[in-house]
């Protein structure tokens, strides 16, 4: 988590401009926020920083400056308040750090350093960096004091540092993400490469244990651990400036949302040329396995329903922090496919990593080019989603089980079926779209806004669906939600069901409809509030949502409905659907 942004060059208003690109990484951590400029004429580093989100601030007061850098916090270490903000000075202040991670074992050099007399003003790991740096400065020079204090410190980080005085600034990355931006003249740096679309096309992300050191005309990256130079080669990234841009949408996920119908489609009609090879892959292997954290694990539980319905093929199915503890028995023919919209949460990266060294091969379904994921994988699929920003995923997760849908039918030799399935889906997308549609769900998040509890129930690849709901709704509207296989409703949480209590059935018209509304009826006999999202009307739904049939796409429909359920809830609750409490779209620690 946490957004890093840097920039090196000749604009004098630099600050503002680190400030700006900020804002385009705030869904990666909204605690706090910072920004640190050199100014030459007034010979010092200035920094402004404040706990919470970035909102109506700004940094007008900050001087000019040719080198600046920025963060977004997502706290770990230390409270979130205007001191353990980033970024964070040595004792001199002309030393200024911002750190992405953990950095592990911070205690002892923090009671080291202690002793030799350094100040600490915050509760923070990365206040330790700046002072080990400062300390290394006596002996070193700058960049090698930076290296030297990165290689003591354990646990997955990345960290920029910049001193009164060296016109450059000093970046480093183990684990968490961070993507040079060469311009004229001037060089970037960020998180995430979506960051530096403004400002230009050529990039280069830097590898675990990579250090660059950018200069206003040169960037010059070496290995933190050999000392060697790296011969880096520039990326070339092809994107739209107006992708990431809310356009006439209030917020980004209702955008994001309206989207849905032509990204399906756009996958329906390219879909990825990859599948037929993957297909064929998956064919091969003994042992698959699909793996995602969050809403990408409902992609991933929904992906084993369609193998078996559409292809008859067994897939395992993994949470990407559970997948280390049983992957003992991987091999050199298991195959392993992780689904990450960022492709940088580190549960997925930490356990493809271990899947790698048992000599599995990996085939990745990610969103973000060139992410962690995307670059440790042997095949990648692309989702092909565009940038998504609002922490609560939405297209995201449709496009990848749209891949899904194609990659089940592939296996059984019918993607072209599969193609036309997607279509169907993309029109009932469409119908959940519609005015109509928007006003009987708006209505009824009106109905059930002071519910204390929501139960949602599915079963097959209504299960899914139904988790995923009940994730969205609790995310983002911070009702408690409790997503459920139907046929476990009398396995306990019947005896919460009270009268009033809104009981939410995914009913498509598959083989799932008989038996689960039984499962709504049963809800009904305790008094709740039967909401029935479903092909067709029935007399135990006390509200109903209708969703078109797409066949085993309906999945994609269903979930769309649940989307829009939880953003109209949040909305007449007031809150900020785009960045919930707590939360961050990249989830890069532990
Ligand atoms: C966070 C986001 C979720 C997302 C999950 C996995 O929790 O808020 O929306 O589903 O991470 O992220 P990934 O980028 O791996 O799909």
């Amino acid at each position: 988590m946490c957004g890093i942004f840097g920039y090196i060059g000749s604009r004098t208003a630099s600050a503002k401009l680190v400030f700006d690109g900020l804002k385009n990484l705030e869904y990666r951590g909204y605690d706090s926020w910072g920004v640190a400029v050199v100014s030459e004429t007034k010979l010092k580093i200035f920094i402004k920083k404040a706990a919470g989100k970035i909102g109506n601030n700004n940094v007008d007061d900050l001087p000019d400056g040719n080198i600046a850098i920025g963060h977004t916090r997502w706290a770990t270490h230390g409270g979130v308040t205007d001191t353990n903000s980033h970024p964070h000075s040595d004792c001199t202040g002309n030393i200024s750090v911002i750190h992405n991670g953990i950095f592990e074992n911070y205690e002892d050099f923090k009671k080291k350093l202690i002793q030799k007399d350094h100040k600490f003003i915050s509760e923070t790991d990365t206040e330790v960096i700046s002072h080990l740096v400062e300390d290394f400065n006596k002996k070193l020079i700058f960049s090698e004091s930076v290296k030297k204090a990165f290689n003591l410190m354990t646990g997955l980080n990345a960290i920029i540092a910049i001193k009164q005085n060296e016109k450059q600034i000093v970046a480093i990355r183990n684990g968490s993400p961070l993507v040079v931006g060469f311009g004229r003249g001037e060089n970037f740096l960020a998180s995430d490469a979506s960051a530096l679309r403004p400002f230009t096309k050529d990039v280069y992300f830097l590898e675990d244990n990579e250090m660059a050191i950018l200069e206003k005309n040169k960037v010059r990256v070496s290995n933190v651990k050999t000392g060697k130079i790296v011969k880096f080669r520039k990326q070339k990234l092809n994107w739209n400036v107006d992708q990431g841009e809310k356009g006439k949408f209030p917020n980004f996920m209702l955008k994001e949302i309206y989207e849905q119908p032509r990204i399906l489609s756009e996958i329906a009609s390219t879909g990825s040329g990859l599948m037929e090879k993957v297909a064929k892959l998956i064919k091969k292997s003994r042992g698959s396995y699909l793996v995602g954290c969050g809403s990408a694990s409902y992609a991933a539980m929904a992906g084993t329903y369609l193998f078996s319905k559409v292809a008859k093929r067994h897939i395992n199915f993994a949470i990407g922090s559970e997948f280390g503890y049983h992957l003992d028995f991987l091999n050199i023919d298991s195959l392993v496919i992780p689904i990450s919209q960022s492709g940088e949460t580190i549960d997925i990266l930490e356990s493809m990593k271990k899947a790698r060294e048992q000599g599995a091969k990996i085939v990745s379904l990610v969103n973000v080019l060139g992410s962690s994921l995307y670059r440790m994988s042997d095949e990648k699929m692309l989702i092909s989603a565009g940038p998504e920003k609002s922490v609560a995923s939405t297209k995201a997760l449709t496009g990848m089980i749209a891949h899904l849908v194609l990659l089940s039918f592939s296996l059984d030799g019918g993607v072209r079926k599969g193609k036309k399935v997607l279509m169907d889906a993309v029109d009932s997308v469409k119908k959940t779209l519609s005015d109509k549609s928007i006003k009987n769900i708006k209505k009824l998040a009106g109905i059930i806004i002071d519910s204390k509890n929501i139960y949602v129930i599915g079963r097959g690849l209504s299960y899914p669906t139904a988790l995923e709901t009940a994730m969205k709704i609790k995310e983002i509207s911070y009702i408690h939600a409790e997503g459920l296989a139907a046929g476990e409703l009398k396995h306990g949480p019947l005896a919460l069901v009270a009268k009033g209590t809104p009981c939410i059935a995914f009913l498509p018209n598959d083989e799932t409809y008989g038996a689960n509304l039984a499962g709504a009826m049963e809800m009904k006999a305790r008094g709740g509030f039967v909401i029935g999202i479903s092909f067709k009307p029935h007399e135990v739904f006390d509200y109903y949502i209708p969703v078109k049939d797409a066949g085993v796409a309906t999945i994609i429909p269903n979930i769309v409905a649940g989307q829009l359920l939880a953003y109209f809830l949040t909305i007449k609750k007031r809150l900020d659907v785009d960045k919930p409490r707590n939360l961050a779209k990249s989830v890069t620690v532990k």
